[in-house]
Formats: structure tokens, C-alpha cells, sequence
């Protein structure tokens, strides 16, 4: 089987496919209250479009496709997207980004289609922090989703939270306890400066390392460091001893995990976009819907992956931090 490798020698396994720039919330740090998608509907990757550009990645070595948004679930045939993509041969791992809010309905018949696992976003558990946080949004719905998710099988649950200072700091110790009531994963993350609103936000920046401090104090120490696989994303992960938990922290701003990526994403108007933190993007959507062959496009890929950035530079300069919205990216 080929393998995606770039000129960093880091193998590309993984993607992030968003489905929808819709989003039922807007989160502060990740969209302008004021920001509405441009799309139309011809503009986004259709089934068809999906089910190629993920079976031409699929022989290129590609094993997990990440589902994201905006809100994925917005996403009209979500169902039927998660079907296609984990029939293709060579996937083998088919999770989801979700802020939550419509979980309860999907859960089981994600799982059913493939999905084999989840990861939600929340930045607080207490209803009206929350509700501010993601303007408008309800924890307890959230909440119900997590549930449904247990009980439709799907593994690992891991819950998302971003951490800002003076916003939700104080809640690190209860969403620990909440994880392990719950018997769910947490990974605490650090703001990233991406977009206007992802800019802003870093203003109330928690640094990976204040972040361990209070883990390690809460849990006195009783935690172990995990090792990684090689598709695995960008936390560092460890587990809570005595539980079920794990809880793990995403910092990408204190430090770099680009020597280890492998990872790409896909917008929903099939833009492949080569790292988080820089503009570079080739249209694939052009590409499938063009005359060209699946070797053609093969070898398209094949270039752009070479052309994949070494690093962000969130910590060099703010001119070369994309001006994407974070909500169209997917995270
Ligand atoms: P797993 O597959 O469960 O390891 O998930 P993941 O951490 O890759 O996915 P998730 O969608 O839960 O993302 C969690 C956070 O990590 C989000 O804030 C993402 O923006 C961030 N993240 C994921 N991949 C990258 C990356 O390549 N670079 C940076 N800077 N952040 C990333
Ligand atoms: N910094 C860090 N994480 C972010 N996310 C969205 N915007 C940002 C940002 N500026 C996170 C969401 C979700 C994941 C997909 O991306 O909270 O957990
Ligand atoms: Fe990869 Fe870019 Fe994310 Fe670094 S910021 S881990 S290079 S996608």
C-alpha cells in the first residue's frame, strides 16, 4: 500500500473532513456572533464528491476521517455520509467532532452507520457560563447527548474543553470529577489564535503547563503518561489511575506537535488544506469534478502533501496566522 509521506518525513493518515461551515452554536474563541457561512448548496462536497476523494485517500494510506464542521450534524444525510465513508476499503476509523446540542438524536444511528466514536466540545458545566460561552447553546442537552453516546456503544467519549483564563479556569477540577463519573475522557486545550475571534480569545490564553499543574494537584499525581499511536491527534494523554479516565491536554501554542503530524483537512466547499496554522489549500472539489482520473488526482495530492508546512507559527507572528475562521476549518 502507498503512503502519504512529506518532506518531513511525517506520514499522512488522518483527515478532518467538515461536512457543514454551519454551526447551531458560536462559541466566542472560534466565530464572530455576526458570521455567517457563504455557501450554496453546489458549493459543497456531495456524496459523490465524498465517497471519491475519500476512496482515492483511502489507497494513498489513509485509515481514520475525522467528521467535523461547523456542526456536523447539521449536515443534511450525515447519516448516509458515515455510511459511504466507513464502507471504503482501507478505513478503519471514522469519529466525530460535535458540539453536542443534537447528539441524543444521532447517537445510535451514527454508530450504527460507522461511527465508531465521539468527541464533544464543553467548555463549561455550569448552564449559564455556558450558555455565554457558546451564545446560546445548553449544556444539559450536551449532557444528554454524552449519555446517548454511552449507551449507543460508541468508545471512546472524549470531551473537549477550551480553557481560558478568568472565563472557565475554575471549572478544570469538577470537569475532571465529571469525566470520571461519566467514565469519559477530558482534554483540556489551549486557545488557539486562529481567526478573528480565535485572536481575540488567546488574550485569556491557560498554558499547557498551568493546565498539569492543576490536573496533577486535583488528582495528586495519580496519573500515568500514555503512549501515542501513529494516528492519534495532538493531545498528550495520560491515565487516571483507579478510573476509567483518561485526561489529556492540547497545547498547541506552549508547544510544537507539528513534528509529529499527520494529519490534513478538507472543508466542506473540498478545499484541502494542508495545515491549521498557514493559508496553503488546493481545491479537490475542482479536481472530482473535473475530467481528471483517480490517478491524476492521486498524484495532485501527492504533490500537495509535499508542499505540507514543517510548523504553525502561532508563537512567531500574528500575520502568519491563517485568517480562516476556525468554524470553517473544523478545528
Ligand atoms: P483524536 O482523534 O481523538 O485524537 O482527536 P483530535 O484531538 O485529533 O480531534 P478533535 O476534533 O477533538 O480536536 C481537539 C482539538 O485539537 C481542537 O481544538 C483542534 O483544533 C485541535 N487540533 C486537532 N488537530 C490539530 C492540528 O493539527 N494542529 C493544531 N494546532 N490543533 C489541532
Ligand atoms: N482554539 C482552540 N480550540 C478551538 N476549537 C475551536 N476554536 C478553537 C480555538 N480558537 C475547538 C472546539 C472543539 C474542537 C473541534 O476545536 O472547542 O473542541
Ligand atoms: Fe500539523 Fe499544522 Fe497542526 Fe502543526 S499546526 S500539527 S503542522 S496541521
Amino acid at each position: 500500500m502507498p503512503k502519504l509521506i512529506d518532506k518531513f518525513n511525517r506520514e499522512i493518515n488522518y483527515i478532518r473532513l467538515s461536512v457543514t461551515e454551519h454551526c447551531n452554536y458560536r462559541c466566542f474563541y472560534c466565530r464572530d456572533a455576526e458570521h455567517i457561512p457563504n455557501c450554496k448548496r453546489e458549493d459543497i462536497l456531495s456524496y459523490e464528491d465524498i465517497e471519491r476523494i475519500v476512496r482515492i485517500f483511502a489507497q494513498l494510506g489513509v485509515s481514520k476521517i475525522r467528521l467535523t464542521g461547523g456542526e456536523p450534524l447539521l449536515r443534511r444525510g450525515i447519516v448516509k455520509i458515515a455510511q459511504l465513508i466507513s464502507n471504503i476499503d482501507g478505513i478503519k476509523d471514522v469519529p466525530l467532532s460535535t458540539n453536542g446540542h443534537l447528539l441524543e438524536k444521532f447517537a445510535g444511528k451514527l454508530f450504527d452507520n460507522g461511527v465508531n466514536r465521539v468527541n464533544l466540545s464543553i467548555d463549561s458545566l455550569i448552564p449559564e457560563r455556558f450558555n455565554e460561552i457558546t451564545r446560546g447553546g445548553d449544556v444539559n442537552e450536551v449532557i444528554k447527548g454524552i449519555d446517548a453516546a454511552i449507551t449507543s456503544g460508541m468508545h471512546p467519549i472524549k470531551i473537549n474543553m477550551v480553557v481560558m483564563r478568568g472565563v472557565n479556569d475554575n471549572e478544570i477540577e469538577s470537569m475532571i470529577d465529571f469525566a470520571i463519573e461519566k467514565g469519559v475522557d477530558i482534554r483540556f486545550i489551549e486557545t488557539m489564535p486562529i481567526g478573528s475571534a480565535g485572536i481575540e480569545a488567546t488574550s485569556q490564553h491557560y498554558s499547557e503547563k498551568d493546565i498539569l499543574n492543576r490536573v496533577n494537584k486535583h488528582l495528586k499525581n495519580r496519573i500515568t503518561p500514555m503512549t501515542s499511536s501513529k494516528t492519534d491527534g495532538p493531545a498528550k494523554n495520560f491515565k487516571i489511575d483507579h478510573s476509567n479516565s483518561t485526561v489529556g491536554v492540547i497545547s498547541a501554542v506552549s508547544s510544537h506537535f507539528c513534528q509529529t503530524c499527520n494529519r490534513v483537512r478538507i472543508t466542506a466547499k473540498g478545499d484541502l488544506i494542508l495545515c491549521l496554522g498557514q493559508e496553503d489549500s488546493i481545491s479537490l472539489k475542482d479536481a472530482v469534478r473535473s475530467d481528471r482520473s483517480d490517478d491524476e488526482i492521486k498524484k495532485m495530492i501527492i504533490e500537495a502533501i509535499n508542499k505540507k508546512p514543517e510548523k504553525h507559527e502561532f508563537n512567531s507572528s500574528i500575520d502568519n496566522i491563517s485568517n480562516r475562521q476556525m468554524a470553517e476549518i473544523g478545528g
